[in-house]
């Protein structure tokens, strides 16, 4: 059963179920679906909290697999995975970021929806001031820290709308914003940096402003960007209220006592906040304030600094 607001009894695959946003989606939609999920799943810890959560977990390599050997009847489809260009590997990125999008869907064309997880990483930079909407000009922004990604995540959105067109699959692309909370996400690496003493890299042109939304938020707005998917794709912005890392910085330091140092550098992400109009539309409001969700943050996976 499907609703706008809950997922229960249906039938999903999850892609790279162990990464950092899908592994708290995952474990929550457990609860009341039967959840399959692929991945290489190089991170043993995280497979055996999926299989005790009671989670399919088959073993895939996006980049060759025809999914032949995965079942064809799943209700929904929520594609987390991403290779992320670590090796700079322009061949293997595109083939298991874009190409494995069409094969997936191909072989999953029975599904009810398909939520292709983007990122904002596809949008041309800006600056801290414009607001990006769906409809502003794709770019390169994440060239300086994962090479691949931008343009590969690109690429994947275009297959999803081929392929959602080609075998008329209802879907939704939803470009992510910074997400985090108790299974991490930017800010934590943040925190790591002000443990260490290290000075946070920022963009000269500041605030260096984004749209962090919780986990929370995150497994709370599936249903309804399901709910959304359609032909041609749904493309939707997906992330919460507006911060900078300098605010959210301000914030780890109040929790925690320790205090954040700024390093300009033109040789970072720069600003990349969007246009929230479709998403609020779409999908419940994100309701975990900043602070809250920075202290959980804390509380779950840096104890011993928490004030
Ligand atoms: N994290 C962010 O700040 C952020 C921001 C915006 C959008 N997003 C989007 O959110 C989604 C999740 O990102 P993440 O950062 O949470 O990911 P992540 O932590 O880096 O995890 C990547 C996931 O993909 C799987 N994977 C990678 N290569 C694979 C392959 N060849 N075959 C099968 N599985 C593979 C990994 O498992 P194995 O390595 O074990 O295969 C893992 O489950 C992505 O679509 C990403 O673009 C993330």
């Amino acid at each position: 059963m499907a609703s706008r607001q809950r997922l229960e009894r249906t039938k999903i695959l999850v892609t790279g179920p162990t990464s950092q946003v899908a592994l708290p989606v995952t474990l929550g939609l457990a609860a009341s679906n039967d959840v399959w999920g692929i991945a290489r799943f190089s991170d043993a810890a995280a497979r055996e909290r999926l299989e005790v959560a009671g989670v399919t977990c088959v073993t895939t390599d996006l980049a060759t697999s025809d999914f032949a050997d995965l079942p064809d009847d799943f209700d929904y489809v929520l594609n987390f995975a991403v290779a992320k260009g670590s090796d700079d590997d322009w061949d293997h990125d595109l083939s298991a970021n874009g190409e494995s999008v069409g094969l997936l869907l191909a072989h999953c064309r029975a599904a009810t929806a398909f939520l292709h997880c983007s990122s904002t990483a596809v949008y041309q930079h800006q600056g801290p001031d414009h607001e990006l909407r769906e409809t502003d000009p794709l770019g390169d922004n994440h060239r300086v820290m994962f090479p691949t990604y931008s343009l590969a995540k690109i690429a994947a959105e275009v297959v999803a709308r081929t392929a959602a067109r080609e075998h008329e699959v209802p879907t939704t692309i939803a470009r992510l914003n910074v997400p985090y909370g108790d299974n991490g996400g930017w800010p934590s690496w943040h925190l790591l940096f002000m443990q260490s003493g290290h000075p946070i890299p920022v963009h000269p042109e500041r605030p260096n402003r984004f749209n962090p939304i919780h986990e929370d938020d995150i497994l709370a707005s599936i249903p309804a960007l399901l709910a959304a998917a359609s032909v041609p794709a749904t493309i939707v912005n997906w992330g919460g209220e507006p911060s900078s890392i300098e605010d959210w910085c301000e914030i780890l330091g109040e929790l925690t006592g320790l205090e954040p140092r700024f390093e300009e550098t033109s040789n970072t992400i720069g600003a990349v906040t969007v246009d929230r109009t479709r998403l609020l539309d779409l999908a419940p409001k994100p309701t975990v304030p900043l602070r809250d969700g920075l202290r959980r943050l804390i509380a779950a996976r840096h104890p011993d600094l928490a004030r």
